[in-house]
């Protein structure tokens, strides 16, 4: 099944509760929260305090995309803000220490993830196979909304596919950067199954109709 995640970076801040409600009434199946240091990527979003008033304010999943450095120091924290899901970058530290991350998480009833930028093979996700719910294939730069879909990603995606079929079966492969309705077909037939669109959810006045084409065009 296709999951729609819109990512409130593309919301407004000063009414996030309301964005948050919004998406859930127009069908969205999680809410994609991205955290950015300014030092894993050059840009800074949001961190604990805001994950903590978005759970008071929503009901909905929350799948939290840690772009920081060495995220074990924060996953404890990030659990208790809130977080369903912790979703750490297979380049913010080394592989003890992610995995510690993820035991960490896990401990907490939270589901986990790891995540590969544009320059990250498919090979990277193989130790986590297995131990990780979910799979996030950078098709952006991370650390900004509204870039362009990153066509040679699409052959990544189905690397992925193939070895979490073969290895991991059941676990989700999310795409994120770019994604609207004229990449969700692309996406979809490479493998993917959790679609995170930011700009063309949130910059839309109609939610709903945003939501509903991108999974209407996905090609599975
Ligand atoms: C970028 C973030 C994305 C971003 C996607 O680093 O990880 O989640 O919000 O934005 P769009 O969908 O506009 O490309
Ligand atoms: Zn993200």
């Amino acid at each position: 099944m296709i999951k729609v995640a819109p990512s409130i970076l593309s919301a407004d801040f000063a009414i996030l509760g309301a964005e948050a409600d919004d998406v859930c009434r127009a069908g969205a199946d999680l809410l994609h929260v991205d955290v950015m240091d300014g030092m894993f990527v050059p840009n800074i979003s949001l961190g604990l305090p805001v994950i903590k008033s978005l759970r008071r304010a929503t009901e909905m999943f929350l799948d939290v995309h840690l772009m920081i450095e060495k995220p074990v120091r924060y996953t404890e924290a990030f659990c208790s803000a809130g977080a369903d899901l912790v979703n750490v970058h297979v380049e913010a530290d080394s592989q003890e220490e992610l995995l510690r991350a993820i035991g960490i998480a896990k401990a907490q009833g939270k589901k986990t993830g790891v995540t590969i930028k544009p320059g990250t093979p498919a090979e990277a996700v193989k130790p986590y196979l297995g131990l990780v719910d979910l799979i996030l294939i950078m098709t952006v730069e991370p650390g900004f909304g509204g870039q362009r879909f990153m066509h040679d990603m699409l052959p990544k995606i189905t690397l992925v596919r193939d070895m979490v079929n073969a290895f991991a079966p059941g676990t989700e492969i999310e795409v994120d950067g770019g994604i609207d309705a004229s990449t969700s077909p692309l996406v979809t037939a490479a493998g993917a199954n959790v679609l995170v669109a930011g700009s063309a959810v949130f910059g839309k006045p109609d939610r709903a109709a945003a939501i509903r084409e991108i999974r209407e065009n996905a090609a599975v």
